[in-house]
Parts: C-alpha cells; structure tokens; sequence
C-alpha cells in the first residue's frame, strides 16, 4: 500500500512528542487506519540544535514549504499566526487535509480556513487547540451536533490554572508558579498570553463558534487575566471558602452569544474548584443532552500530542477511506452580545 505521509511543521514541546508518538507506535497506528501512515518530514528553525532519539535527523529541515509539499497531512504545531496561516492555507488549496494545535489561528482565521478546507476538499482537524488532551472540540464538532448547546463554561489555560492551584495550596508567589509552568511545558513561548487571558480567550472563540455554530473571533471576546490577583486575594478567597480560577463563559443567551475570560471566585464545592494544576474542565449545557463534563490535561507536550496524533489517525481514516472535506459550517448570524468581562 503506498505510505500516508504526514509532514510536521515545529519541533517543540508538542512537535517533538508527536513525533515520537508516530514513530513509536507506527506499526499499530498502521493497522487502526489499515494503510501505512509515516513521519516524512519535520520542518523546525534549527534542525541542528533538534535532537531525540526517536527521531531520524536526515527528516529534518528548515524548508517548511517543502515538508508540506511532500505530505498528505500537514500537521501545523508551530503557532501564532504567521507563517502558520500562509502555510495552512497552501496545504488546504492544494487539498492537503491539516491537523493543527494553534488556538491563535483558529481564534483569528477560522472561518477563512474552514472555507478553504471545503472548497478543496481537504479535512481540517485541532483537537488539541483547546483543553489539550481532552476530547472535546469533537463532541462539539460531533457527538452534540444534533442538540442544542446553550453554554459552556471552562477552565481551558494550563499555565494559569497551575499558576493559581501553586499559589492556593502552597502559598507560591506568581513570578514563582510561572516559572515552574514555563519548565513544565505548560506556557507558551511568550507566556504573556497565557497570564493575561488571551490564551483562553483564543479557545473561548473557537468553542463559541463551534457550539453555536456561528463566527466569533477572538475580537468578540471579553479578556481580563490573573496578573492583578495577589497572594492577598488568594488568602481573602480561601477565608470564604472559595477558589479563584480563570475562568471562560460562552453563552447562547437572550442578550444574544457571548464569550468571556475572567478570574471567578468558585465554592469550594463545586466541582471546577477541584480542577487542580495543568488539569483542564469544561461543562456543557445543551438543551437535549442536559449537563455535559469534560476533564484532563490541558497542556504539555504528551497530552497535547495525543489529541494531535488522534486528529492525523482520523484525517489518515478519511483518505483511506476517500471520505476527507469533513466541513466546518459557520451558517448561524448570531446577534452578539455587548462585551463584558463580569
Ligand atoms: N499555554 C497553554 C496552556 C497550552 O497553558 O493551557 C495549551 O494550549
């Protein structure tokens, strides 16, 4: 059988584990798609500086053109929104299907490469752009597509929520806990993103739009961060038996579709207040299926692998198959409610 080909764009914290998920279990991700799937090139800024030992270095190149030219998937883990959009879009317009991780991208772009996907037939997939190894962009993409979903309300930012529990639970200063998250692998490059809510702000457009079915970009979002929470509004929170997380809320209400970003004082009792460290939450409600929960890793570089290389078995699936141009419909002229961060 000829080999899918599956090209990576980036080589960091989730590229390198992608990789290592292919390559090591090649043989049984093969046989889940029932052709041969392998890694046929890694596109990264220094491919002297790369070194893993799964991975063969004659793959690695600085040419990210080439390596989506020469796959049949492209998978896109370099993030922010150029190069990525440019290279995406030449993967979809060549009708070469996509997975990607980049939040950034969706949040800002989504509906011009949604188009672009079904006007050439080729898949576009990102599981892992929200809540990490959660499986929960293909419930709303999927599973829920026959209900009506009137709200959801997560926990989407690894960093913060890390952030957050260390200096709950072990008294940690902020610049302390950050740094921590930077090593774990939770925080992005710049990790202001992540501290000042856009981050999450990135996922809450992409999970309005996908509920609601309807165009909500990252400008429809009301941001506040954690940078102005203090040890002292910690403390002042655990005395009245809450928790301060960041939290997004997207709602199909009568004031029309909203998505916000803020730091909320949780009851101990509720199940989010539980959601520890890196871990990610989001409830839904719709109006069929009633309360929905989805928990996991949020971020870091295995779990996030997972969902992608779970994004690439599905895409492989559908060109096996001759199926791929799985659409992303926008179809809905939501009014938008007036933006608020409270
Ligand atoms: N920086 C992100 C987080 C990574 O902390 O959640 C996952 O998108």
């Amino acid at each position: 059988d000829v080999p899918i080909n599956v090209g990576l764009l980036g080589a960091g914290t989730v590229g390198s584990q992608t990789a290592r998920l292919l390559v090591e279990q090649g043989d049984e991700l093969t046989n889940r798609i029932g052709r041969p799937i392998r890694l046929s090139g890694v596109a990264c800024r220094n491919p002297s500086d790369v070194d893993y030992p799964w991975l063969d270095k004659a793959l690695l190149t600085e040419d990210t053109e080439a390596v989506v030219r020469g796959a049949d998937i492209a998978v896109e883990l370099i993030g922010g929104l150029e190069p990525a959009r440019t290279l995406v879009l030449q993967a979809l317009n060549a009708g070469t299907s996509v997975v990607t991780a980049n939040k950034a991208l969706l949040a800002k772009f989504g509906p011009e490469l949604y188009r672009a996907a079904a006007a050439h037939h080729a898949d576009i997939y990102f599981e892992a752009a929200v809540g990490g190894a959660i499986p929960f962009i293909r419930p709303l993409r999927e599973s829920l597509s026959g209900d009506r979903v009137d709200s959801v309300l997560g926990i989407l930012n690894g960093t913060t929520n890390y952030i957050l529990d260390e200096m709950t639970t072990k008294g940690l200063d902020f610049d302390v806990a950050l740094k921590d998250a930077q090593e774990k692998g939770y925080a992005e490059a710049d990790p202001t993103g992540d501290v000042e809510g856009i981050d999450a702000a990135n996922k809450a457009a992409i999970v309005a739009s996908l509920a609601f079915h309807t165009d909500i970009g990252i400008d429809d979002v009301a941001v506040e961060g954690i940078t102005r929470i203090t040890s002292d509004d910690i403390a002042a929170a655990t005395a009245e038996g809450k928790v301060v997380k960041l939290l997004a809320v997207v709602e199909n209400g009568e004031a029309g579709v909203s998505a916000r970003v803020y730091p909320a004082l949780i009851p101990l009792d509720h199940p989010l207040a539980s959601v520890r460290g890196s871990f990610n939450a989001a409830f839904v409600h719709a109006e069929a299926a009633d309360d929905l929960m989805f928990y996991g890793r949020g971020a870091g570089g295995a779990p996030t692998a997972s969902a992608v290389v779970g994004d690439v078995v599905t895409v492989a699936r559908h060109i096996a198959q001759g199926s791929t141009g799985q659409a992303i419909e926008l179809y809905n002229d939501l009014p938008k409610a007036p933006l608020s961060a409270s």
